[in-house]
């Protein structure tokens, strides 16, 4: 296992608590896992957390992250400004899976105050076990990244 195979892993206070049990269960299938923050629920601001392990999964350092905080919002809004970063908001399994399928989300963003520990658990494997189906979803998933279309929005 390199360090790239790593998975990182974030919160706020709303998503510590969700945090410290889903990197309990990423070791346990027998994942290196990463702690990037916060070690206790006192209030911090969530794009800190979010910026930070966007910026190791955008350089390519490590190639997945998980996110949580209160709606996941925040936190998807903040690593959705990296190049290459694909974080998905997911609140059930059956997206995750697809987000990780047609989407090849690199950080999974969980909302921690609207998924309980058991669902916790199940989207983070939906979204593990999902490989990206590549294809046409390929073509796709690359026009994110396209200068061209973002600068044609603008004019
Ligand atoms: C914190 O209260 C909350 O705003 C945060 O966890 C998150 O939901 C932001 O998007």
């Amino acid at each position: 296992m390199t360090n790239k195979d790593t998975i990182l892993i974030a919160s706020d206070h709303a998503g510590f608590e969700l945090k410290e049990k889903l990197e309990a269960e990423l070791e346990a299938l027998g994942y290196d896992v990463e702690d990037l923050g916060p070690s206790s629920d006192a209030s911090i601001d969530y794009a800190d957390y979010a910026h930070h392990l966007a910026e190791r999964v955008s350089s390519g350092e490590n190639a997945r992250g998980v996110l949580l905080c209160g709606t996941g919002l925040g936190m998807s809004y903040a690593a959705n400004r990296h190049p290459h970063v694909r974080a998905a908001v997911a609140w059930t399994p059956e997206i995750a899976a697809l987000a990780r399928e047609h989407n090849d989300a690199n950080v999974l963003v969980l909302p921690a105050r609207f998924v309980g520990e058991k669902e916790g658990r199940a989207i983070l494997k939906a979204w593990l076990d999902t490989p990206f189906a590549g294809g046409r979803h390929a073509r796709r998933v690359a026009k994110i990244e396209l200068d061209e279309h973002l600068t044609r929005e603008k004019q």
